[in-house]
């Protein structure tokens, strides 16, 4: 575990950098090439622990992948060319390589065994394996299946049709890839919309999925075609220095290739209605996920309230809204966002306590937090938590405060940014 020191910085943020590729579009990436006949070229692949974790339990399933850095190959074989593993899957940190996974492994008929580090063992997976048992998978799991290890024995599905009880584009996700094995037509209503990258992704892969409000539709039996993908760069991970370049006073920077899908758009939403001052430039092209350049320059914030539909557009937003909130003027209320306790670790609880360390005032509701604004930052030691969007939001809190900050279990920003450090010190180079 390494702690990282880090000094005050009262200079502004300045210059470009190109975020790196986005996570939950590089997971799928790798599952719908691994699934897919033929060959898929990935550009732009995050090379992070969590879409690691992805290959590596696609490699022990029998398909041959390259990597290398951002560039990525999968030889598909169609879902019937997976074979049994003779090892345990090891997920590490990666809840949706394990919740999208178990979609997969329900409908082929040998048995998988499911482990993840001691994060994954804490998160819910019944909301997983319910619907896939109901669809005709069987597994078992620590506590009647709500925790890892799990076991899955996959085989023959049948369609079904699903009320997420929560929003959750990984549940979603893992009864798409379910029904795409299914006889009949598998049907999900949601409760409030949720990423679809899924559904984008299986139409790229010559698939079918139909959309109308709230209900995603895909007919079992469907072959996919391997193909080309190229990702945009990760909103969750440019947030870190969208939240920087807006707080930290005399800021100007750009932050080329963001991912600009709707359902992932929240912060966006969020800066505006705070009245910062960002320019989106979206590129203009067909591509099946839009992105563009985002330019942020520091001003003055206002409160505001967060909640209800745009929670799922920001989720993992979360931990670096709140630090955001500190700088703008008057009282900011985050509420519907109870889904934050079950993350990495609890996101409600540890942006409250460590941001409490720091010496900011904010305080943990029931489904969110209130976070009282212009405050003046202390410092301090604080930790991650092993939790990577704790690590980054923390880091960009130590150029806001008075004194030095000593962030311990720093490592964790590599689960989905690893060179988040040298992307934050260039942008503070003068
Ligand atoms: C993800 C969905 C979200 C998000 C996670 C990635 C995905 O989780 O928090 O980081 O790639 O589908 P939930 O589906 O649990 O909301």
């Amino acid at each position: 575990m390494s702690a990282k020191t880090l000094k005050t910085n009262k200079a502004s943020l300045e210059g470009e950098i190109k975020v790196p590729g986005d996570k939950s579009i590089s997971h799928r990436a790798v599952m719908f090439g691994s699934i897919a006949e033929g060959i898929t070229h990935v550009e732009n692949f995050l090379p992070g622990e969590d879409c690691l974790s992805t290959i590596s339990c696609f490699r022990k399933l029998g398909v041959v992948i390259s990597q290398n850095g951002s560039e990525v190959t999968v030889f598909g074989k169609g879902i019937d060319g997976l074979v049994r593993p003779e090892e345990t899957l090891y997920v590490g940190n990666s809840g949706t390589t394990i919740r999208l996974m178990m979609g997969i492994l329900s409908g082929l008929p040998f048995e998988t065994r499911l482990e993840g580090d001691e994060s994954i063992a804490r998160r819910p997976m019944t909301r997983v394996t319910i619907p896939l048992s109901e669809m005709g998978a069987r597994i078992a799991g620590r506590n009647n299946g709500e925790f890892t290890p799990l076991t899955v024995n996959g085989g023959d599905l049948s369609g079904i049709t699903y009320h997420l009880p929560v929003a959750s584009a990984q549940v979603k996700s893992a009864i798409l890839l379910a029904g795409l094995q299914a006889s009949g037509e598998t049907v999900i209503i949601e409760p409030v919309k949720t990423r679809d990258h899924t559904e984008r992704m299986i139409k790229q892969f010559g698939g079918e999925v139909e959309r109308k409000d709230d209900t995603v539709k895909i007919t079992g039996g469907q072959a996919l075609k391997g193909t080309s993908i190229n990702i945009p760069g990760d909103i969750s991970s440019a947030a870190f220095f969208l939240v920087a370049g807006a707080v930290v006073p005399g800021s100007d920077i750009v932050l080329k290739n963001v991912g600009l899908n709707p359902t992932r758009t929240g912060i966006l939403d969020v800066l505006e209605a705070m009245g910062a001052d960002i320019l989106i430039s979206p590129y203009d092209n067909d591509a099946a996920e839009p992105a563009g350049d985002i330019r942020v320059k520091y001003s003055k914030l206002n409160a505001t309230t967060i909640e209800g539909e745009l929670i799922p557009r920001l989720i993992d937003e979360i931990p670096v809204i709140a630090l955001l909130a500190t700088q703008a003027e008057g009282r900011t209320v985050i509420k519907d966002a109870a889904e934050l306790k079950v993350k990495e670790t609890n996101r409600i609880d540890t942006v409250v306590n460590e941001l409490s360390k720091l010496g900011v005032n904010i305080e943990a509701t029931d489904d969110g937090m209130i976070i009282n604004g212009m405050q003046s930052l202390d410092g301090g030691t604080v930790s991650a938590h092993g939790d990577h969007r704790i690590g980054m939001m923390l880091s960009i809190a130590a150029l806001l405060c008075e004194n030095e900050v000593i962030l311990e279990q720093s490592e964790a920003v590599a689960v989905s940014y690893p060179a988040f450090y040298d992307d934050l010190y260039q942008l503070m180079k003068k």
